[in-house]
C-alpha cells in the first residue's frame, strides 16, 4: 500500500524566527486572530515586519474558541473584501482552524464545509496562501491537514482532514508563548501528548509518523512541567513549540484515535477546553486499548520505554504508562476526571446520551485499535465522572 506524509515545505523555529517573514514574497496580508492574542500585540510584532517590506495589512481578531461554521464565514467574507494574497493565522488551534476553513471558503465558496472530505481535491493557492503562527503549544495545526469546526445547530464538532489544507509556511516562535496562562500551557501540552500517543496506537501508524511521535512523547514528559512551572522559560516554550509541532505532524498522517472521539464530544457538549478534555480522557483509552489489545499494548509499552520504564512485560508497561500519564496531569494540574474538572453530577448525566451519541459519530473512533460498542463508551464515561482507572 502506498502512503502519503505531508507537512509544510517550511517550518522556522526558534527566537525571532518571525524574521523568515521578511523573505516571504506578498502584497496583501490577512491576519486572522482572536481578541485575546490581538491584546497581547503579537499580530502587531508581525505587521510591523510585513509593513516595513511595504505589504498592506489587516487585522481580523473575531476568531472564536472552537470556531462554528457561521464565525468561519465571517472570517471568509472579510478575506474577500480585502483581496488578500497571504493569509496568516497567529494564535490558538481555534484561529489556526478559522484561517484554514475561512481559506476554503475564500477559494471554494461553492464548497460545503460540513461536508469537507479527504478525497475532494481543493484546488487552494489561485487566490491566497497560508502561513500558521501558533501562540499555544498544543494543536500542531500549523503544520496539520486537520481542521475542527462546529455546526451551528448541534454544537457538534466535525472534524476532517485535506491534504490541501496545509499550511505553506509555520512559524514557532517561543516568546509568541509566554503569556499563556498556566492551565492553558497544561491543557494545550496535554493536547499534544495526546495527539502524539493516538497517532503511535493509530491502525494508520507508520514509520514517519512513529518517529514524530517518540520524541514528541520523550519531549513533552521532560519539559511540560517545566513550561508550567516557569512561563518565562523561553527554552521550555520552545521546546513544547517543537514537541506539538512533532506531535502534528505526527497525527496529521496517522490519525488520532479514541480520546479524541471523547474530547471531541466533552467540548461540544459540556463546553471543556479541547486540550483539558482530551487530556482527560487520554489514561482511560490507554487502558481500556491495553485490555483488549495486543498490538496497542506493544505500543504503549514501546513509549513507555521511551520516557525511563523498564518493566519487560508489555502489559505491565503499558499499565505504567497510563499511570505516568496520570502523575504528569496531577504534576502540571490538567484535570483527570470531570469531577476534578468541576462538572456538575447532574449535567454529566443530563448530557451523557449527547455524549456518546456525538463520540460515536466522531470520525477518529474508525482508528482506534480496539473496536467497541456504543455501551463500552459510556461506561468510559461513568468511570471517567470519578477518576476510576478501566478495568474492562
Ligand atoms: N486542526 C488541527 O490539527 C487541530 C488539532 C487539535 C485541536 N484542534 C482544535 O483547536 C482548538 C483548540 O485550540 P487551542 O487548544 O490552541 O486553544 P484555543 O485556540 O481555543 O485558545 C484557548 C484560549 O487561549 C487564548 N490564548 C491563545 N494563545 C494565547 C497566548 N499566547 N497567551 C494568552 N492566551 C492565549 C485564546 O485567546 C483562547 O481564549 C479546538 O477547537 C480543537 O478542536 C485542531
Ligand atoms: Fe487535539
Amino acid at each position: 500500500m502506498s502512503w502519503e506524509f505531508t507537512v509544510p515545505p517550511k517550518i522556522a523555529f526558534g527566537e525571532d524566527s518571525i524574521e523568515v517573514l521578511e523573505t516571504f514574497q506578498g502584497k496583501s496580508a490577512f491576519i486572522i486572530t482572536d481578541g485575546m492574542v490581538n491584546s497581547l500585540g503579537y499580530p502587531d510584532r508581525v505587521a510591523k515586519i510585513l509593513s516595513d517590506n511595504r505589504w498592506n495589512i489587516a487585522i481580523w481578531d473575531c476568531a472564536e474558541p472552537d470556531p462554528k461554521v457561521s464565525n468561519v464565514r465571517d472570517a471568509a467574507e472579510a478575506m474577500r473584501a480585502f483581496e488578500a494574497d497571504t493569509i496568516i493565522a497567529i494564535g490558538g488551534g481555534s484561529v489556526m482552524d478559522t484561517a484554514k476553513a475561512a481559506w476554503v471558503l475564500y477559494e471554494r465558496p461553492d464548497i460545503d464545509l460540513a461536508a469537507l472530505n479527504p478525497f475532494e481535491e481543493l484546488g487552494l493557492r489561485k487566490k491566497a496562501r497560508l502561513i500558521c503562527i501558533p501562540t499555544t503549544a498544543g494543536t500542531g495545526s500549523e503544520v496539520t491537514k486537520a481542521v475542527v469546526i462546529r455546526d451551528d445547530e448541534t454544537g457538534r464538532k466535525m472534524a476532517t482532514i485535506n491534504t490541501d489544507m496545509v499550511p505553506d509556511l509555520a512559524i514557532l516562535e517561543p516568546s509568541f508563548t509566554k503569556d499563556l496562562p498556566k492551565s492553558l500551557t497544561a491543557y494545550t501540552g496535554m493536547d499534544a501528548l495526546t495527539h502524539a500517543v493516538e497517532a503511535f496506537v493509530s491502525t494508520w501508524k507508520n514509520d514517519f509518523s512513529d518517529a514524530c511521535t517518540l520524541k514528541a512523547v520523550q519531549m513533552v514528559f521532560e519539559w511540560l512541567p517545566k513550561a508550567v512551572e516557569n512561563p518565562d522559560d523561553l527554552e521550555a516554550r520552545g521546546k513544547m513549540l517543537v514537541a506539538a509541532n512533532l506531535a502534528g505532524m505526527s497525527f496529521s498522517n496517522s490519525q488520532v484515535a479514541l480520546g479524541h472521539s471523547l474530547g471531541h464530544s466533552m467540548g461540544a457538549v459540556l463546553r471543556l477546553q479541547h486540550g483539558l478534555a482530551v487530556g482527560m480522557a487520554l489514561p482511560y483509552t490507554i487502558e481500556f486499548n491495553t485490555n483488549d489489545s495486543d498490538e496497542a499494548v506493544k505500543n504503549y509499552a514501546e513509549l513507555a520505554r521511551v520516557i525511563g520504564v523498564t518493566l519487560k512485560n508489555p502489559k505491565r508497561a503499558a499499565k505504567k504508562f497510563a499511570e505516568m500519564v496520570r502523575e504528569l496531569m496531577d504534576q502540571v494540574g490538567s484535570p483527570t476526571s470531570f469531577k476534578a474538572a468541576k462538572v456538575k453530577k447532574k449535567d454529566f448525566k443530563a448530557n451523557l446520551d449527547k455524549l456518546v451519541d456525538f463520540s460515536m459519530q466522531d470520525a477518529a473512533i474508525t482508528m482506534n485499535p480496539r473496536n467497541f460498542e456504543s455501551s463500552a463508551l459510556r461506561k468510559i464515561y461513568e468511570y471517567m465522572y470519578d477518576g476510576t482507572p478501566i478495568d474492562f
